[in-house]
């Protein structure tokens, strides 16, 4: 089972997250804005923050321009002020590409400005560990 986790973070938060959920699957996060290749994967991690309501829109694009048939299953977690999952965007186009979608998704409070501050903090990382850990569960 090839697992890739793959973010989008314009402030951080979201990568924090993603660090600490690659450490429970043991792999390195793939930024989007950075140059990589995408390798076989079976299930694909997808994060995201959350800005105007909606997920990133490079985030939408890159997921769009996925070729379909090559990924079997997908998790999604986001970092908002509103901690409120916002990432049903994300779940249309995956599942428009025949991508099973794990119900639960994981969303975690990040900090803009001074709301939120200090978020994500250590506890909010430990949950999302407890999320990797329930990814890896419901693929056993
Ligand atoms: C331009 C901008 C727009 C935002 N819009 C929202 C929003 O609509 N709802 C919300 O809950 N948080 C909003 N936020 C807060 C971010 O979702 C929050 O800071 C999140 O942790 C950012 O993730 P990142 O650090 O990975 O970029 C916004 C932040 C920015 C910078």
């Amino acid at each position: 089972m090839d697992i890739n986790l793959i973010y989008k973070s314009r402030t951080g938060h979201t990568k924090q997250i993603a660090k600490a959920m690659s450490s429970v699957f043991n792999i390195e996060p793939i930024d989007i804005s950075e140059p990589h290749v995408l390798g076989h994967t079976d299930l694909l991690i997808v994060g995201t923050g959350i800005y105007g309501g909606r997920p990133d829109e490079s985030l939408l694009e890159y997921l769009n321009n996925l070729p379909a048939n090559q990924i079997k299953g997908a998790a999604i977690f986001s970092s908002s002020i509103s901690n409120k999952d916002q990432t049903e965007l994300i779940v249309n186009i995956l599942k428009s590409k025949n991508i099973e979608v794990l119900n639960k998704r994981f969303s975690c409070k990040g900090q803009f400005l001074l709301f939120g501050w200090g978020h994500p903090d250590l506890n909010d990382l430990k949950k999302a560990k407890e999320f990797a850990a329930l990814i890896l569960d419901s693929i056993a």
